[in-house]
């Protein structure tokens, strides 16, 4: 499909939401409005995959925000995170200015998050603080993006309920940012293009980045796991990765610019380079590459635990500035609910391959995501989750109840554990994460570390803060001065989730 059939199918304007009542819109919707759709976002078809280097916005929207505020919230996971990012350059390249100030902004976007159920919730909650706002000035537009707005029940809600909303768009149309900014400011009609299959890769697109010491690098889309209780599939469209050159100068890019740290991302990067045509290249050989660039740090995030292959343990074995820290999300610790998850992978060869990193990373620390109450989890499958945690000795967990999500597999099926219950399950395997943590941590107690000074403590300005290389948060007092810097800190005080620590003078990286 080309960017035209594409607008076409999914580009609907809606009445003037000034004129029409509800039912109006209702009777408008049955004849004329195509929602996106989670069916068509299941799809996966074999067409070729371009890459764009032409991004451009268009001369004469270069002032559309001139004198003008835009203010971008963002909901759920790093990759939105970074699409803000990419959303914050193209709004400054239309001449917006950013601001924290939500009275201020003559834009604001909620970039948002489809995971559970709450993350949505929280994205309504914000629509109703926000109508008030809009109705004392009806020139402020305000936006919907992210992976919710991927979601037919969620832009129907939308349209039926908060039709003070200007503008909906999608993940796959981010680059249309320019134009639809356009249509929202001059036009009187909601403006929505929710492209349900992905499109193609745009490399060139402007970027504000939050930091300069840490950035994001995106090294491919998508996921083609489908994991039965998961809807990124459907939000983030099929795997897709960006070319290794590409990948190779953003990061030598970032060196240059003196950022200390790179975090790879992508929503299963153990899959990158499985869709590149004619080349046989995949995360290891990637690594290797960017372990020769003179970086100090090189994270990244998720991996899947089916795709995490021998190359690139091999490469990680390397060190250097290869980080030892793995997150290797695991969901379930029993083999029938991995197996209705749709992991395909069993606690055995999960154990096997945390052994395997160790052999090569004796140092790596661990972190994991666990999901209790999957539909008809019996005590004994939870358990089998808490003698995993105990047996692997996570470093911490990010741990979630199950939350159904239309559209996927998981929510079809039939659930009879009481939500009491996963309640308890949930408690009971944070007391057990805490404790470990607590444990892990404890370790350092004496021990030297060195730590990327992020900046000031967001509990206490006196105090700076950063993280070691196992991703450990460290808390210490030193000048302002090591902001940015690599510095070697003496760990004083262990805690659950940081570690408080005596900073070693003239122990600072100088910067190149
Ligand atoms: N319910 C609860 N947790 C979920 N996750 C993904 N989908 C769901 C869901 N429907 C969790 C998984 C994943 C993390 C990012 O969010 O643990 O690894
Ligand atoms: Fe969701 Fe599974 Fe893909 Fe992770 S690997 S994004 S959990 S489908």
């Amino acid at each position: 499909m080309n960017e035209e059939q594409r607008l076409q199918s999914s580009q609907i304007q809606s009445p003037k939401k000034t004129e029409k009542t509800t039912e109006d819109f209702a009777k408008y919707f049955q004849t004329t409005y195509q929602p996106p759709s989670l069916k068509d976002a299941k799809k996966r078809g074999k067409e070729n995959v371009n890459v764009h280097y032409d991004f451009e916005i268009p001369e004469n929207i270069k002032n559309l925000g001139q004198d003008k505020k835009y203010l971008i919230r963002t909901y759920g996971c790093q990759m939105n995170e970074h699409d803000t990012e990419i959303m914050a350059g193209i709004y400054e390249g239309m001449g917006f200015e950013a601001t924290t100030v939500v009275e201020e902004a003559d834009v604001i976007l909620l970039n948002t998050c489809a995971i559970r159920e709450n993350a949505e919730n929280k994205v309504f909650g914000e629509l109703g603080h926000l109508k008030p706002l809009k109705m004392e000035n009806p020139n402020l537009i305000i936006g919907v993006c992210g992976c919710m707005s991927q979601e037919e029940s969620v832009v129907n809600r939308i349209m039926q309920k908060h039709q003070f909303v200007d503008l909906i768009f999608g993940t796959h149309n981010i680059h249309r940012l320019p134009q639809l900014m356009e249509q929202a400011v001059f036009g009187k009609e909601m403006v929505m293009e929710v492209w349900s299959k992905e499109g193609d890769i745009i490399e060139n697109l402007p970027r504000t980045r939050k930091g300069e010491i840490k950035a994001w690098v995106n090294i491919m889309y998508g996921c083609d796991k489908f994991c039965t209780y998961c809807i990124v599939p459907y939000t983030r469209g099929k795997e897709r990765s960006r070319l290794p050159e590409d990948i190779i100068q953003e990061v030598r890019h970032l060196a240059a610019k003196g950022y200390k740290e790179v975090t790879l991302l992508g929503q299963n990067v153990n899959a990158y380079g499985k869709d590149l045509e004619g080349i046989e290249y995949g995360l290891g050989d990637l690594m290797n590459e960017i372990h020769k660039i003179d970086i100090p740090r090189v994270r990244f995030t998720t991996s899947h635990p089916r795709d995490f292959d021998d190359r690139l343990i091999e490469v990680l074995g390397q060190g250097g500035n290869l980080l030892d820290h793995i997150h290797l999300p695991v969901q379930s610790g029993s083999n029938d609910v991995l197996k209705l998850m749709n992991r395909r992978y069993t606690r055995e060869t999960y154990l096997e391959l945390v052994k395997k990193i160790k052999t090569a990373m004796p140092d790596a620390t661990f972190t994991t995501d666990i999901i209790v109450g999957f539909p008809n989890e019996t005590d004994e499958q939870f358990e089998e989750t808490m003698s995993l945690v105990r047996e692997v000795e996570f470093d911490s967990a990010y741990t979630f109840i199950y939350s159904q999500r239309d559209g996927t597999p998981a929510a079809k099926m039939k659930d009879n554990v009481p939500m009491e219950v996963k309640k308890e399950r949930l408690q009971r395997l944070n007391a057990l994460v805490n404790d470990t943590a607590a444990k892990k941590n404890a370790a350092y107690e004496g021990e030297i570390v060195e730590v990327l000074v992020e900046g000031e403590s967001k509990k206490n300005p006196d105090v700076l803060s950063g993280y070691t290389s196992r991703n450990k948060v460290v808390n210490f007092r030193a000048p302002k001065s090591l902001i940015g810097e690599l510095v070697q800190v003496k760990v004083t005080k262990a805690k659950t989730w940081s570690l408080d620590g005596e900073y070693i003078e003239n122990t600072a990286e100088v910067n190149a």
